[in-house]
């Protein structure tokens, strides 16, 4: 799929088919990680990938914003191997993960799947449910899965700012 086409067609999916994602799909997601940059290059993501029905059963019970998803991937960062600078005091953990999800979602809809970035669950209790180490940190959800029949985009989706509210060409 053309590049502008994956991102115009990209939208928040929150009701999803009863239908599990293919497995070589679900490997080309992973895979796309691979080409993201991260600070230092210290690549501290950790991936959980939830498929089984216990897994999902699991994630719902911590949020109700997994909704009816058949696939919750869990993006992390490992503590041992994020990029902290000590002057100024700053951290890249957060950036890093993101980059490494918003790859991830984009190949998503390239491989014509639905998806939906979720940050509402309290990390001690998502680290708690999947048994997470310590120097594991939970931040964000990936739900991806078919979206049901009828779905639209939330009106949300269609209210964006204006280029001129937030592009300074100086
Ligand atoms: C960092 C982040 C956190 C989000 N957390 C949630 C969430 O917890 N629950 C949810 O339903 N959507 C969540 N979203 C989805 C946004 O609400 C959505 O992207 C936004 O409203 C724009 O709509 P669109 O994705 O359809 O373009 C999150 C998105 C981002 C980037």
């Amino acid at each position: 799929m053309d590049f502008n086409k994956v991102l115009e067609n990209r939208y928040s999916v929150r009701d999803f088919k009863d239908v599990m994602v293919e497995d070589e799909k679900i490997e080309e997601i992973l895979n796309a990680v691979k080409y993201a940059p991260t600070a230092k290059n210290t690549q501290c993501q950790e991936i959980y990938v939830l498929k089984s029905k216990e897994a999902i059963e699991k994630i719902r019970s911590v949020t109700n914003n997994a909704f009816n998803a058949p696939l919750v991937f869990i993006t992390c960062a490992n503590l041992e191997r994020e990029c902290h600078l000590k002057y100024p005091v700053r951290s890249f953990k957060e950036t890093d993960v993101s980059i490494i999800q918003t790859y991830m979602m984009l190949k998503a809809t390239e491989l014509g799947l639905d998806s939906c970035w979720v940050c509402r669950f309290l990390p001690e209790e998502v680290k708690k449910a999947f048994d997470m180490p310590d120097n594991v940190e939970p931040l964000n959800l990936l739900l991806v899965g078919y979206r049901a029949d009828g779905v639209e985009p939330n009106p949300r989706h269609f209210d964006r700012l204006n280029k001129e509210d937030y592009v300074k060409i100086i």
